[in-house]
C-alpha cells in the first residue's frame, strides 16, 4: 500500500510502504471530554509517517498534542478518530508491545530499589527468561553508562542518572522502536552528549527511535525527520534537511552600499548589522527575490554576497510558529 506524507510546505510528497513505517498516525484527533463544558481538542487531524531506521523529532510547545500522541501510540489513551499504527499493526495490538521501548514523560521510580533491582522487576514484567535476565541488565546498565551504580539505591540518583536508568528499561525488550517522551529535559549538556551518543549508537543497531523535545539544537544535531506540532495541529512534517534547505537565502551587503540595502530591505524577512557595518538580511523565499539578488550580485560581486539559506531549526521552529500565530488571527479576523 502506498502512503503518501503531506508538509505544510506544500510541495513534499513522499510514498513510503507501509512496512518500511515504524510509526503512521491517520487524520488521528483527541478530545478530553469534560464534564458540561466543551471537551479539550489536544489532537486535531495528524498525519504523520515515521520510516524504519530514522530518528524522529516530535516538536512543539506546550500542551501541542506531544504527550497525548505518544499515548495514543502505546494504547495508554483512546483517539477519538483516525488511526494510528506502529510497526505495522494498530496501536491497541499487544504483541507490537514487546517489540517498543517507552520511556513516559515523568516516570517514577522507587526511590528504595537498586538500579539493578529496578531493571530486575522490570525484566520480570517483559517476561525475560530468569536465565538471561542478569545479562541482559548488565548490557543496558553499560549502554547507558551505569554499570558502576547497578547497585547504588536510585533515591540517590541525580537527574541524568535516572533519565539513564529510564532508557535503560526502555532497552531491555532489545526493542525495534523506542518511543522516548522529552528525554532531555532537566539534563545538563553532558547529560545530553550521553544522551545523544546513546540514541545514536541505538540507530547503528538498527532500532527506530521516535522522542518529543524542546531542545532544538539537540534534534537538529541528531533528527533525520521532525514534524512540528502547535495546538493539536501539524504544522510541518518531514526530511530535516529539506525542510531547513528548502527556504531562503541570507544575504551580505558590504558597508556603504545603502542604496543595495534599500533596494532590498523591504522585502527581507530580517535584518542584522554587523560590527563592521555590514548588513545581513534574510530571504525566506529565495525564489522570489532570486533575479534581482542575482543582478545585484553581478553588478556589485564586492558589495553583495548571497549564500544559501540553511536556516537554523529553532529559526524555521519559531518562523512556523509565528505564521500558524498570525494567521489563525487572520481567521479570527474574517470571522
Ligand atoms: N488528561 C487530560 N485531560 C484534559 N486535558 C488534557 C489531559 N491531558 C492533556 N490535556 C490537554 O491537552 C493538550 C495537549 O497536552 P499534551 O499532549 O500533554 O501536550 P504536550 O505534551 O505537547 O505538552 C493541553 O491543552 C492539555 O492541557
Ligand atoms: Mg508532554
Amino acid at each position: 500500500m502506498e502512503m503518501g506524507e503531506v508538509t505544510e510546505q506544500g510541495a513534499e510528497q513522499v510514498s513510503m510502504d507501509m512496512e518500511d513505517a515504524v510509526i503512521r498516525t491517520e487524520n488521528l484527533s483527541k478530545t478530553y471530554k469534560r464534564w458540561f463544558r466543551p471537551g479539550t481538542c489536544a489532537l486535531n487531524d495528524l498525519t504523520i509517517t515515521v520510516p524504519k531506521g530514522s530518528i524522529f523529532g516530535f516538536l512543539g510547545p506546550n500542551g501541542a498534542g506531544k504527550t497525548t500522541t505518544i499515548k495514543i501510540l502505546m494504547d495508554l489513551i483512546k483517539c477519538t478518530a483516525g488511526k494510528a499504527y506502529v510497526l505495522g499493526k494498530p496501536s491497541y495490538d499487544v504483541d507490537v508491545k514487546a517489540k517498543i521501548g517507552f520511556l513516559p514523560d515523568s516516570p517514577a521510580f522507587s526511590p528504595q530499589l537498586t538500579a539493578y533491582e529496578f531493571l530486575n522487576i522490570c525484566a520480570k514484567l517483559l517476561r525475560l527468561p530468569s536465565e538471561v535476565r542478569p545479562g541482559r541488565i548488565e548490557e543496558v546498565l553499560s549502554d547507558v553508562k551505569m554499570a558502576d551504580h547497578a547497585r547504588d539505591k536510585i533515591g540517590s540518583f541525580s537527574r541524568g542518572m535516572l533519565q539513564r536508568v529510564g532508557v535503560a528499561q526502555a532497552l531491555l525488550n532489545k526493542p525495534e522502536l523506542l518511543i522516548l517522551d522529552e528525554p532531555l529535559l532537566g539534563l545538563d549538556p553532558f547529560g545530553r552528549q550521553e544522551f545523544k551518543n546513546i540514541i545514536l549508537s541505538q540507530r547503528e543497531r538498527g532500532t527506530s527511535v521516535f522522542f518529543s523535545s524542546h531542545i532544538l539544537s539537540d534534534v537538529e544535531e541528531i533528527c533525520d525527520r521532525i514534524a512540528i506540532l502547535n495546538k493539536g495541529r501539524l504544522l510541518c512534517t518531514g526530511r530535516l534537511d529539506e525542510l531547513l534547505s528548502a527556504n531562503g537565502a541570507t544575504v551580505t551587503i558590504a558597508p556603504g552600499h545603502d542604496d543595495i540595502l534599500k533596494d532590498l530591505i523591504t522585502t527581507a524577512s530580517g535584518t542584522s548589522r554587523q560590527p563592521d557595518g555590514a548588513w545581513v538580511l534574510n530571504f525566506e523565499h529565495l525564489e522570489s527575490v532570486k533575479p534581482r539578488l542575482d543582478e545585484l550580485a553581478g553588478s556589485f560581486p564586492e558589495a553583495v554576497k548571497v549564500s544559501a539559506g540553511h536556516e537554523k531549526l529553532e529559526d524555521f521552529f519559531f518562523r512556523c510558529l509565528e505564521n500558524d500565530r498570525s494567521k489563525a488571527a487572520m481567521d479570527d479576523e474574517a470571522k
